[in-house]
């Protein structure tokens, strides 16, 4: 079987690759001048920003749950319409997604639920905490089935409308926040909740009066009021809990999961090679044929990939490969979301 699982391993990979793309391609509106980030937590470092202290993979932000952030990057300065956060939700290619059936013994995502909170400003926006099922309020596991990476759009409410002034921080909400990602999850057999804590900063132009084409983006930015417009910012804010008290609250794993452990999954047998080796034998009369019939012309009997047996000799046959080709289709299939 090593010839299938480095088939499946490539699959995999060229799938991964496939996705990557698809998230480029997805990633409508613009998280507005890049260029100017701003210095801060900079540990002396001259007008860098510091990124020292998250765990950044190829621009993938590791947390300490199952959740891998590809948007945005710690300390941008956002505005514009919405926030688009991205986040693969399949533990590096290794889980299920819906609409696939996603419970494992070992390890799967309970849910996920994200504010913006600042503690300075003292402001907890809900941005996704299982309440509706219309994004981004709705369980973003639900959302977009079959994609491994859930896209949130988060329309900013009213209170940090403004332009990039500082007259405008001391009248509206803006200024530095995090996007805060509660994750509850099961590793290796065990339940784990953790936060992890994105900072941005709110500080690009955003307008008032978002503009039409925002609606072109899938899934659909919110929440918005009753007239289309931003949302009031009470009618989402949450209270600000102690900080020692959210400290208290979480139940970390002993590391980052896919970088100091890995991951375990339960094996599925509901899939792959039906039924055991067939028979051997016969003076190696049945090799070599390359017709992927799967039964072979040898003298005792022997059944191909189909049918149990306790013989000796492996084959692996025309059928059995075929099989391997379809198990490896529908995987490459539901990863990039046929
Ligand atoms: C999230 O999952 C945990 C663990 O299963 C559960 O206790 C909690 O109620 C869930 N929260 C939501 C909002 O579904
Ligand atoms: C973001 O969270 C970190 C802790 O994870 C905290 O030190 C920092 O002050 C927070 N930033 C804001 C703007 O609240
Ligand atoms: C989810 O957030 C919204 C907006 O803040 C709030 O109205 C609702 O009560 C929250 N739901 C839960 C279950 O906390
Ligand atoms: C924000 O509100 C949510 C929902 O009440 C809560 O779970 C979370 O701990 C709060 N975050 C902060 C930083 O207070
Ligand atoms: C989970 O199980 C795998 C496979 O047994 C192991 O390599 C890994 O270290 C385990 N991870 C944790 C967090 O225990």
């Amino acid at each position: 079987m090593v010839e299938i699982s480095s088939f499946l391993r490539s699959i995999l990979l060229l799938s991964s690759c496939l996705i990557w793309r698809g998230v480029e391609g997805q990633m409508l509106g613009e998280y507005g001048g890049r260029q100017r980030v701003r210095a801060r937590q900079n540990n002396g470092n001259n007008g860098q920003k510091d990124t020292s202290a998250f765990n950044i993979v190829n621009g993938r932000i590791l947390t300490p749950g199952l959740g891998i952030i590809l948007a945005p990057q710690p300390f941008t300065p956002m505005g514009g319409d919405f926030l688009h956060v991205a986040l693969d939700v399949s533990g590096d290619g290794k889980l299920p997604v819906p609409p696939q059936n996603t419970d494992d013994p070992l390890t799967q995502i309970f849910n996920t639920t994200l504010f913006l909170t600042s503690n300075a400003l003292g402001k907890n926006f809900t941005i996704s905490n299982i309440t509706t099922t219309t994004p981004p309020f709705a369980n973003i596991m639900m959302q977009e089935s079959g994609q491994t990476v859930k896209h949130i759009n988060f329309e900013w409410p009213d209170c940090l409308v403004g332009d990039n002034n500082k007259d405008d921080l001391a009248t509206t909400a803006r200024g530095d926040y995090n996007v805060s990602i509660h994750q509850n999850y099961r590793l290796n057999g065990t339940n784990f909740y953790t936060i992890f804590n994105l900072p941005i900063s709110v500080t690009n132009s955003i307008s008032q009066f978002p503009g039409a084409n925002q609606l072109l983006t899938k899934p659909p930015p919110g929440p918005l009021n009753a007239n289309g417009g931003r949302m009031n910012c009470d009618m989402i804010s949450n209270p600000m809990m102690d900080f020692s008290a959210l400290v208290a609250s979480v139940n970390n794993p002993p590391g980052q999961p896919f970088q100091d452990f890995g991951i375990a999954t339960s094996q599925r047998n509901d899939g792959g090679q039906v039924g055991g080796n067939g028979k051997g034998g016969g003076g190696g009369q049945g090799q070599g044929q390359g017709q992927g019939q799967g039964i072979g012309n040898n003298p005792n009997g022997g059944q191909g990939a189909l049918g149990a047996s306790n013989a000796g000799v492996k084959r692996e046959t025309g059928a059995v490969l075929n099989v391997v080709g379809m198990v490896g289709l529908v995987v490459l299939g539901s990863m990039v979301g046929w």
